[in-house]
């Protein structure tokens, strides 16, 4: 096992968020090309914000951990800002990633940047 952070091991072995919003208001899907992990983040807005967030995820413990975190730095975020979070982040937030594992918080970053997408393309800009 890598060199995890307490942070990582935490919402590894207890993800935030775990599952799928019923009726959300955008859902995405993607894929790490480097590895075949998947994730997938439904969101419901209130007033221009998120107001929930739920994901699932097929992968290592730091795609996992990535994931839970994403949910938790979204929440209460407008579209805006949301799309403002970038890989580096996502990693902070977890405590940092060991080298070989960076790319793993990547996923969080292109699940965010896809469900925004999801989002405008059925509700607007
Ligand atoms: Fe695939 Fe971590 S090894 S996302």
């Amino acid at each position: 096992m890598p060199d995890y952070s307490a942070t990582v091991l935490d919402h590894f072995q207890r993800p935030r968020n775990l599952g799928d919003l019923e009726s959300p208001d955008a859902v995405a899907e993607v894929e790490n090309p480097a590895c075949g992990d998947r994730t997938r983040l439904s969101v419901r807005l209130r007033d221009g914000r998120i107001a929930e967030a739920r994901f699932r995820a097929e992968g290592c413990p730091a795609a996992i951990a990535a994931s839970s975190m994403t949910t938790e730095l979204l929440l209460g975020k407008s579209l805006a800002e949301a799309a403002a979070i970038r890989d580096e982040d996502v990693a902070a937030a977890l405590g940092g990633l060991p080298r070989n594992k960076l790319h793993c918080s990547v996923l969080a970053e292109d699940v965010i940047q896809a469900v925004i997408e999801a989002y405008r393309a059925t509700h607007g800009r």
